[in-house]
């Protein structure tokens, strides 16, 4: 009786095994990529990609390659679309943005200029807010591992928030607003029972968030007023938000009636994805383990700004009703919503090759050092010239980092290329600057096209920038100005070579 039972239940696992192969497998079927016009790009009659009135093959001469293309009309846009979704519903919504997403001062200031508050998560971007002349009551510093000159500065420049990460940063900050003679508005990072937890924040099962809340009330010069979770990044899926909302949101009123401390900032934080780009899944490694490129993005699947808005403000109502005096600024941390799809890294075909197997590879001038994300997200790739041909050859393609890791797109179908075509990694806006590094190679300028201009954002690491810092004797000092131009002269002469 207990074997055919396990008979039974064996055969119904195999069967729903077999039926999620097939299903993955109609999905791969489907894989015909997104079209440019996802990124608001087109084609044009020289068959070249364009993206805002700009031909990126123009560009890429002009510049050189590897070259990072922002555009300045989508970064704002996806900028004003978030914030209004919420604002619409509910006007005591800020967007902070993330530094850390893409931490290009020109980009930044492109985002603060329209409004944005700082959300700052090291010493560095502090630093950096201030820098660009962020007023310090528009600051939030964040992160797990806050160093005390980092809290020092936050405290006498008397930044708006500080959401504590552990119960050792209580004490600091306490010691630091004595010393200042100033009183500091903090709050508390949660964990709840969703998105990313380990290093991050302090539990609110546990009882450590309501612990933090005790000590704070300890200080006199500690105004504890905020509670911030951050979830994870790329994510989605409304639902999860709504989970985290709803136990920050219970967890509000226990602070309340157990400590009398009443929250006006609710720091939602950050995570929310876009339609273009997707976080590998367990298939997508197998897949590719497998030599068949990762399954498709589906452009439908992800929650627009707007769902998450409708969700979110609905239960903040629910708990603050808008006749209640007391409802809180709520805070979002947007990075990757409002960066990501504003910028593509644009790449030169170095060369074609076949492998014993026939498979045709191909390498570019630009690696894993410079486009991490590709490791672990499913990103697309676009055709820069001849993007009007017809996608009927399939490619693996490589940097030139001579590591065999170096692989960007396995096995993906793609129009016939020779050497020196250019093709895009779009989505490059978010955590590929912040990821790069150089393995051999200088990093890569980054311009931002607006209105008919091209304007360089960060130059072209030189030979002798990638060794500034080191110590060494020189022997060849009159090769110096050689090897500052050779990196973008390198490019050109390739381009023009093309
Ligand atoms: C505290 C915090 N806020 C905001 C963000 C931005 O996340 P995203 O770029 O996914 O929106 C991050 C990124 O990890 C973060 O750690």
């Amino acid at each position: 009786m207990l074997s055919a039972t396990k008979g039974v239940v064996k055969k119904m696992l195999i069967r729903s095994v077999h039926a999620r192969n097939e299903r993955e497998r109609s999905r791969l079927q489907q894989n015909n990529g997104i079209a440019p016009a996802a990124w608001g790009a087109s084609v044009n009659a020289a068959g070249h990609l364009v993206i805002d009135g700009f031909d990126i093959a123009a560009l890429a001469t002009e510049f050189g390659t590897p070259l990072h293309v922002v555009s300045h009309a989508r970064l704002l846009a996806d900028y004003v679309r978030f914030e209004s979704s919420f604002k619409k519903l509910y006007p005591k919504t800020a967007i902070g943005y993330s530094y850390k997403t893409n931490p290009l001062p020109g980009v930044i200031k492109v985002l603060h200029d329209a409004g944005a508050l700082a959300e700052v998560i090291s010493h560095f971007e502090l630093w950096l807010a201030l820098e660009l002349g962020v007023s310090p009551e528009r600051i939030i510093f964040n992160g797990p591992g806050k160093t005390r000159d980092a809290i020092e500065l936050a405290v006498n420049r008397g930044i708006s928030m500080i959401n504590v990460d552990g119960l050792a940063e209580v004490d600091e900050i306490a010691r630091a607003a004595l010393a200042a003679r100033r009183t500091q508005n903090v709050g508390v990072r949660v964990i709840t029972s969703v998105g990313w937890s380990s290093q991050f924040g302090l539990s609110i099962a546990a009882g450590h968030a309501m612990e933090a809340f005790r000590r704070m009330r300890r200080h006199a010069q500690l105004l504890p007023v905020g509670l911030h979770f951050h979830l994870g990044t790329g994510i989605r899926d409304v639902s999860i938000y709504l989970q985290a909302v709803r136990e920050t949101l219970e967890f509000a009123q226990a602070v309340r009636s157990e400590l009398g401390v009443h929250i006006t900032q609710l720091d939602l934080g950050g995570g929310f994805g876009v339609s273009t780009v997707r976080p590998f899944t367990e298939w997508d490694t197998r897949l590719t383990l497998n030599g068949r490129p990762p399954g498709p993005v589906d452009v439908q699947a992800a929650a627009q700004p707007e769902e998450y808005a409708r969700g979110i403000v609905d239960l903040v109502l629910k708990y603050y009703p808008a006749s209640a005096n007391t409802s809180p600024i709520v805070i979002f941390e947007p990075g990757r919503a409002i960066t990501s799809s504003a910028q593509c890294l644009v790449l030169r075909v170095l060369a074609i090759k076949e492998d014993r197997s026939g498979v045709s590879n191909v390498i570019l001038d630009g690696g894993k050092n410079i486009a991490m994300p590709l490791g672990y997200e499913v990103h697309e790739l676009l055709a820069v010239t001849g993007a009007a041909d017809a996608r009927d050859c399939s490619y693996n393609f490589y940097g030139p980092l001579c590591h065999p890791g170096d692989l960007h797109f396995r096995s993906k179908v793609f129009r016939k290329v020779k050497e020196g075509d250019l093709v895009a990694i779009m989505d490059a806006g978010a955590y590929f600057i912040p990821n790069q590094m150089n393995f051999s190679h200088p990093r890569p300028a980054v311009v931002m096209v607006d209105d008919g201009r091209a304007t360089i954002l960060r130059q072209r690491e030189s030979f002798d920038d990638v060794v500034r810092l080191d110590q060494w004797e020189r022997t060849h000092r009159e090769a110096s100005h050689e090897s500052r131009e050779h990196g973008t002269k390198d490019a050109h002469s390739r381009a023009e070579s093309a």
